[in-house]
């Protein structure tokens, strides 16, 4: 099985970056203990803070992949186009956000991506990541 995380912009800057929301850890070190844990699937891994690179991947591995596990970040309440993207591919979206974006502000609410994703987890920290990739393990067509 494939799978690939795809996280937007700010998202390198885990561990640094506003850490009472985000937490401590960097998402590379978290990133490893997910490959330790999921040896028996071929877990990929793309962060960018670009809108097109985003659109870009998921061209390129949204026809074979089985799985997208994606945290927009920022662009998720903004972007048509990452939207789009996941509407144009064969290959379903789990979205995710660290934090629970419904208690934070208003305009965090909305997301472009989540009416063209299986469903969403928000609030449950890093551990998110982990039960998207579960959902796509459990749920194999
Ligand atoms: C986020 C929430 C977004 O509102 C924010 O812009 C992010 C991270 C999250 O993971 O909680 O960058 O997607």
């Amino acid at each position: 099985m494939q799978l690939i995380i795809i996280n937007g912009p700010n998202l390198n800057l885990l561990g640094k970056r506003e850490p009472e929301i985000y937490g401590n850890s960097s998402f590379e070190d978290y990133y490893k203990t997910l490959k330790e844990d999921f040896t028996n699937i071929d877990l990929h891994y793309f962060q960018s803070n670009h809108e097109g690179e985003i659109v870009d991947k998921i061209h390129e591995i949204g026809f074979s992949f089985d799985g997208i596990i994606i945290n927009g970040a920022g662009y998720s309440h903004t972007s048509v186009a990452i939207a789009d993207a996941l509407a144009a591919v064969n290959t379903p979206a789990v979205e995710i956000h660290i934090s629970n974006v419904y208690q934070r502000e208003e305009f965090r609410h909305h997301s472009h991506l989540t009416k063209n994703c299986i469903g969403i987890i928000s609030g449950l920290g890093l551990e998110g990541y982990r039960y998207g990739i579960d959902f796509f393990t459990k749920n194999k067509k």
